[in-house]
């Protein structure tokens, strides 16, 4: 299961895990015919894929998913917490934003791990919450994204200590690993000239991540793992 895995980084996971043999679920807010085309995409390829509309700022958004997921397996391998809201700070609009990205990057995955977690221990799963190289490094101008993925981050090693010894839960923090649409190209070579291997990441990366985690390396929980091209080294 990945939220708002219709496009960007949640898609290449999708992509990854299905190709991996794995049966797939997606939510999905605003982007149905992404959501349409990789279903379609996957299902070409003989996976399984399920989507589902869900705004996660809706009151009953984790309720509708965990029944869903319910209604169609009796056992969950990994959820992915992907869906975030990833915008600037506006001092006039402060509490609206500190609301909505509380609800999305924060309340919606923790309940979403409390509400799935009889289905992840019956198959001894793996969570993981996709946080940013910002948790631990919050950028002034998004201090409110920022201050949701440092407190999603945090919850990750509580969740790892709860869950365990059924499920694992790790967070993978990313620098760059697909650049906003909008960020001017002078801006993105400023930040790779701070980036030790000198590019950005790519979905396919944090794709690969979570396929090893949830595959290989089940022996790890409760980790932050940097997905940033050395950038946290400067
Ligand atoms: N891209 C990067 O370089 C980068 C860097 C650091 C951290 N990360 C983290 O990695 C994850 C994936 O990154 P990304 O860039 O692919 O994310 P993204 O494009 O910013 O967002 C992923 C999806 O979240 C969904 N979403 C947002 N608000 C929602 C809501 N209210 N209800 C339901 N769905 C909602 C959107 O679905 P719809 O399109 O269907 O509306 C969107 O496609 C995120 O958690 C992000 O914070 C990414």
């Amino acid at each position: 299961m990945i939220t708002g895995g219709a496009k960007r980084v949640g898609r290449a996971i999708a992509s990854r895990l299905a190709r991996a043999g794995f049966d797939i679920l997606i939510t999905y807010r605003s982007s149905g015919a992404e959501a349409g085309s990789l279903a379609a995409e996957l299902i070409a390829d003989g996976a399984y894929c399920h989507t589902l509309m869900v705004d996660l700022e809706k009151p009953q958004a984790v309720t509708q998913i965990v029944d869903w997921t319910s209604s169609i397996c009796s056992q969950l391998d990994v959820l992915v917490n992907n869906a975030s809201i990833y915008l600037p700070d506006k001092a006039d609009e402060r509490n609206t934003l500190l609301r909505r990205h509380h609800r999305v990057n924060l309340e919606v995955p923790l309940e979403l791990v409390y509400g799935l977690s009889s289905l992840l221990r019956a198959a001894r799963g793996h969570v993981i919450n996709m946080t940013d190289l910002l948790a631990i490094r919050p950028m002034p101008s998004y201090s409110i994204y920022s201050t949701s993925k440092a407190a999603l981050l945090n919850a990750t090693f509580s969740l790892a200590r709860e869950l365990a010894p059924e499920v694992t839960v790790n967070a993978i923090s990313p620098g760059v690993i697909d650049w906003p649409d909008d960020l001017p190209l002078e801006q993105r070579e400023e930040y790779l000239l701070k980036v030790p291997l000198r590019r950005a990441g790519t979905p396919q990366d944090a794709a690969n991540l979570v396929h090893f985690l949830v595959t290989e390396g089940t022996y790890i929980t409760g980790q932050n793992i940097l997905l940033d091209g050395g950038r946290s080294l400067i």
